[in-house]
């Protein structure tokens, strides 16, 4: 029987964007030779693998998520986009699944040359040969380290017949950095729809916690909601907290049962066509907030409201935080947690205590993503349209003499996903509840 060419069993993501993005970053770099290879396969245990995460730079030039791939670029007047893959193979795609190999990968991916991953030794070092300066990431992969010292001794070995070797190394993540800061509108379409989708999650988790119930089965509710809309993995650990455990603020367990009285704080976002989402929500686990509960989540709010404000073009990245610890700062006095002036608990950071993180990060392919916060100068980064970042304040109280009881065993974070926009911002993740009466309305016990 003669087959039809079948369809493409895979998705392809709009591949223009990761052209342009490459074309961009050829201009930026000017001459040299450009190489980067996406993440290797991670063994989990004996002969199983973790699922299979491409490297997010890789993967922001090229769109192409399959593992054994390296992506070149000649540098200068006419750039030659070049990839590196695994060639077809019948045998290994019966087994494991679908593979472009070079001809289809060339041409749904927009190179210019496309060979086979085996001849990287053979074609690297004559792509290197009179090349002043190699663009890779350095002291990322050790096995990759060697690989590009490999390579450039192979051209360094040909010099007496007239070729010369690079002369420079540099990094080239720096440079995909400053782009990455900055998100098209192909990645704002992407992690909106991302938020909106971990917002529903959260949702669903505050609707579906009740007492008696384990950390892990409201996991497994944010887990369903996010695989249902197509986002397979979350982006990072979903971290489900109910009562003292929300005061770790990398809690990973998810195994207590919930209690009533409690207060459940989730941190949790989906990946979605490989972009984080990033939020916490807290809400209380039979559906009414005690008056120090709703005290500490009050303060978490105010001071967030404040900080999204502060989320502007303009403003240096460091400002939110600044506005974050004045407000908790304030409310920790008030609610005599912290003793003192204001500028004094912030001069010693005895607020520090209650409140020990920053106010938020970048966020795009990395839920930390990547990207410095400060210039070389040592000032901090300015917003900019198109910056994404989260804003997650938070107050920890963890069983102490001069604490009243009340308040042991409350955490409260309360994280947004915000787009910098023109005007202002952008709130990603609005649809999610955040004001005291929305969350009381969404929880379980409330909704019966
Ligand atoms: N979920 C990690 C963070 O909030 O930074
Ligand atoms: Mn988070
Ligand atoms: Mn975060």
């Amino acid at each position: 029987m003669k087959r039809e060419t079948l369809p493409l069993p895979v998705v392809v993501p709009k591949i223009a964007p990761h052209v342009k993005r490459r074309q961009r970053l050829a201009k930026l770099l000017k001459e040299g030779l450009m190489l980067l290879p996406t993440s290797r396969e991670a063994t989990r245990n004996a002969d199983a693998h973790y699922d299979y995460r491409w490297d997010s730079y890789f993967y922001y030039l090229t769109g192409f998520r399959e593992p054994e791939a390296v992506v070149a670029i000649t540098l200068g007047k006419n750039p030659r986009h070049i990839l590196f893959c695994r060639e077809k193979n019948l045998e290994r795609e019966i087994w494991d699944g679908f593979r472009f190999g070079p001809a289809m990968a060339r041409e749904i991916f927009g190179f210019d040359e496309c060979y086979p991953i085996a001849d990287l030794d053979r074609l690297v070092p004559d792509l290197m040969s009179n090349q002043a300066v190699i663009h890779t990431p350095v002291g990322a992969d050790a096995l990759w380290d060697a690989s590009v010292a490999k390579w450039l001794n192979a051209v360094r070995a040909k010099i007496r017949q007239g070729i010369s070797a690079p002369s420079e190394v540099h990094d080239v993540r720096r440079h995909i950095d400053l782009q990455r800061l900055i998100k098209d509108e192909t990645e704002i379409d992407i992690m909106r729809r991302a938020g909106k989708i971990s917002s529903d999650a959260h949702t669903r988790a505050m609707r579906m916690a009740k007492p008696g119930m384990y950390e892990y089965q409201v996991e497994a509710e944010l887990l369903h909601e996010f695989v249902r809309n197509g986002a397979r993995q979350p982006a990072y650990g979903s971290i489900v907290a109910a009562g003292g455990n929300a005061c770790v603020l990398h809690y990973r367990e998810n195994s207590a049962q919930l209690k009533t009285g409690e207060l459940m704080l989730i941190d949790a976002g989906c990946e979605l066509e490989s972009y984080a989402a990033d939020i916490t929500r807290t809400f209380p686990i039979a559906g009414k907030f005690s008056p120090a509960q709703r005290d500490v989540y009050e303060l978490v709010l105010e001071s967030q409201l404040a900080c999204i404000k502060a989320v502007k073009p303009g403003n240096p990245f460091g400002k939110y935080h600044e506005v974050a610890v004045n407000v908790l700062a304030q409310g920790l006095i008030d609610l005599k947690l912290c003793k003192g002036s204001l500028a004094s608990v912030i001069e010693t950071e005895a607020y520090k205590q209650f409140y020990m993180h920053r106010a938020g990060h970048w966020l795009g392919l990395d839920v930390h993503d990547a990207g410095n916060y400060r210039q070389p100068n040592g000032k901090w980064v300015e917003m900019e349209p198109g910056m994404v970042v989260t804003v997650e304040p938070g107050i920890y109280i963890r069983p102490a003499d001069k604490v009243p009881k009340a308040f042991w065993d409350i955490g409260v974070r309360i994280e947004d996903d915000i787009l910098v926009t023109k005007k202002g911002n952008e709130n990603l993740t609005a649809s999610c509840p955040k004001a005291v009466k929305d969350v009381e309305a969404a929880t379980a016990t409330a909704a019966g």
